[in-house]
């Protein structure tokens, strides 16, 4: 999986739009839309309510002046049709019926601009009028700040006179009725998403499947480092890869190879463990390589199971993928998740590789189809949004590739702007990077760039392997990455800053000869146990081995007990991959046990 798109070096940065206001990205702040309109509030219509869908008014082709407003109503829901006349008083908004800015957000998030109550003057829909209320209205729609968004038919004109009024502060929201929402009796509540760092203080879940494994392969091992570090890894945490749909389900509880197994297996101990899952599934996935494709395609699928990747007219838009993703894969993993939500801690990893694919690798057509860029988008976006719903007290990061993939400025600008556009920045705590790579940890830098251009070339934070800085690339190791990777999230999204966790299962030392190697690296050993002991606690909330070390990356040609892998990517016979050499193994499909890598990695592990 893992492809270090060693990308090209500088490409020139697309001059951003000219505009008096940041791209959106939190609640109640005032910035601009995609097209460069000012809003207030412009993404998220619906957020957090993810089961809502965002209309229009209905009379707003009629008059878009007058009907501007955009409206949440539950999906799927024909009999709340729309009302005959809908709320056309735009000089009054609903400021309570929005989560409280502070607890929705991180804490260093900015409290909201506190907005006008809205008034609904007129509504033909009264079933869920409690009685005795009479400064009540009874709404059929659910006004949230996206109530605030200009329409959307006038758009690239600017509105003064709108953002004016919007940023007139509450006078009278004291006074005002909260109405229910008639459809959800609880909204969920808003997401903690910066709760904390959620390794702190506890224990880590460590997989008896994963532990059994180890062992058996200590059994066979040369005594010695080997051998002896094989009984340590044994008791290590890692993460669980839900990479397959009928690993999530709830109900398939009775090994711990299922979510719901291994839930139900922590749940038992005295103190649960925080269970850590990478949520790994999407349409399309892995479009850039071949070793972890996907299980949901977008369009057909190859008879060996790989998706066609096509951009036909009946894949275009994903919708059979994505349908497959949400109803088969996500709302499943809502269902265990939220069974467990407050029993067991739970860190949930947002599928690996997918937005970096779409940063870097837009000109391969597997990868910028308007099939997999929607398939990836629109996932993530409803992935997060639900399990965040199901759980607000689990903790999500996104993936942010490594800092020999995403590490150059640009691609890490057009990285945070994609994150930006999503809208999902309030559910996150952060990051995950060097997921399943191979790339070194070394040392913080007293500041950015400080190895650029050869400075510095005798201070340990200049070590660079991979020989990135040459490459006018300043992340050439993890924790560097960290920290600009946070840096470009909070200066691109108002109020956001995101944690990182880095994958040490794997780098304690990696003598690639070329860093783009991704594939069952020779010579590798595992890194840091994880800790929540950090070189940079600031930004790294914690070490952590995500990849499952000992899983393959991907097959060779021929596969261990012969016959072809139908899943072989050229890069897994490069010169760095084991099983390229005539007396190597050939190495087992991607996920699967390779006992000689666990060997190798133990022989040539870093652990403290
Ligand atoms: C239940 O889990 C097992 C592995 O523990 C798996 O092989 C099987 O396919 C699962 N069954 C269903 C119905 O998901």
């Amino acid at each position: 999986m893992s492809r270090a798109a060693a990308a090209a070096a500088a490409v020139a940065l697309v001059a951003a739009v000219a505009s008096a206001y940041p791209v959106c990205t939190a609640r109640n702040e005032r910035c601009a839309g995609a097209d460069n309109r000012p809003f207030v509030k412009y993404v998220g219509c619906c957020d957090p309510w993810p089961q809502y869908e965002c209309l229009s008014h209905p009379k707003a082709a009629e008059d878009p002046e007058k009907y501007w407003g955009r409206f949440c109503r539950r999906a799927n829901d024909a009999s709340k049709e729309t009302p005959s006349d809908q709320a056309t008083d735009t000089s009054v908004y609903e400021a309570a019926s929005l989560p409280p800015a502070t607890t929705y957000a991180s804490v260093t998030r900015k409290p909201a601009t506190v907005t006008k109550p809205v008034q609904v003057t007129e509504s033909s829909y009264e079933a869920t009028e409690p009685e005795g209320t009479t400064t009540k209205p009874a709404v059929v729609y659910v006004p949230t700040e996206a109530l605030m968004m200009m329409p959307a038919t006038t758009a690239g004109q600017a509105y003064p006179d709108k953002v004016e009024e919007i940023e007139e502060p509450a006078t009278t929201a004291a006074e005002t009725v909260v109405p229910e929402d008639p459809y959800v009796p609880e909204p969920p509540s808003p997401v903690p998403a910066n709760g904390g760092n959620p390794y702190v203080g506890r224990e880590l879940y460590v997989n008896p499947t994963f532990t059994n494994d180890i062992l058996a392969s200590a059994d066979t091992a040369t005594a010695g480092a080997e051998k002896s570090n094989l009984e340590r890894m044994s008791t290590v945490a890692s993460a669980y890869w839900l990479d397959l749909k009928w690993k999530v389900s709830l109900n398939n509880d009775s090994t711990t190879d299922t979510a719901g197994g291994i839930l139900k297996d922590a749940a038992t101990r005295p103190t649960p463990p925080v269970v850590t899952f990478m949520v790994y599934d999407l349409p399309n996935r892995d479009c850039h390589a071949k070793a972890s494709n996907g299980e949901v395609c977008c369009g057909a699928k190859k008879p060996e199971g790989n998706c066609e990747y096509l951009d036909d007219a009946a894949s275009g838009t994903c919708d059979k993928g994505l349908a497959e993703y949400t109803n088969e894969y996500i709302d499943p993993l809502a269902v265990t998740v939220k069974e467990y939500c407050g029993k067991v801690p739970m860190v949930l990893v947002v599928e690996p590789d997918s937005l970096p694919n779409l940063v870097t690798n837009l000109d391969d057509p597997k990868c910028g189809s308007t099939a997999t860029t929607t398939a990836y988008r629109t996932g993530i976006t409803y992935a997060v949004k639900t399990l965040a719903a199901a759980c607000p007290e689990a903790t999500i990061y996104l993936d942010a590739a490594h800092g020999g993939w995403l590490g150059w400025p640009d691609n890490l600008q057009k990285f945070a702007s994609e994150i930006s556009g999503l809208g999902v920045a309030p559910f996150l705590r952060g990051f995950t990077t060097n997921v399943a790579n191979y790339q070194p940890l070394g040392v913080k830098c007293p500041s950015s760039g400080f190895c650029l251009n050869g400075a510095n070339p005798d201070h340990e934070c200049c070590q660079d392997p991979c020989g990135l800085g040459a490459e006018f690339n300043p992340c050439h190791s993890e924790l560097n990455y960290a920290v600009a990777l946070t840096e470009a999230m909070s200066s691109a999204i108002s109020g956001f800053e995101p944690k990182v966790v880095i994958d040490t299962g794997r780098n304690g030392q990696s003598p690639r000869s070329s860093c783009a190697n991704w594939c069952n690296a020779r010579g590798a050993g595992s890194g840091k146990i994880p800790t929540t002991d950090t070189a940079a606690p600031e930004v790294v909330d914690a070490y952590m081995w995500l990849k499952t070390p000992g899983e393959s990356d991907g097959c060779t040609n021929e596969l261990p007990g012969g016959g072809t892998c139908p899943r072989f990517d050229a890069d897994c016979k490069s010169e760095d991959s084991i099983g390229s050499r005539s007396d190597e193994p050939r190495a087992p499909e991607a996920g699967l046990w390779f006992d000689y890598q666990i060997k190798m990695l133990a022989a040539n592990a870093v652990l403290d």
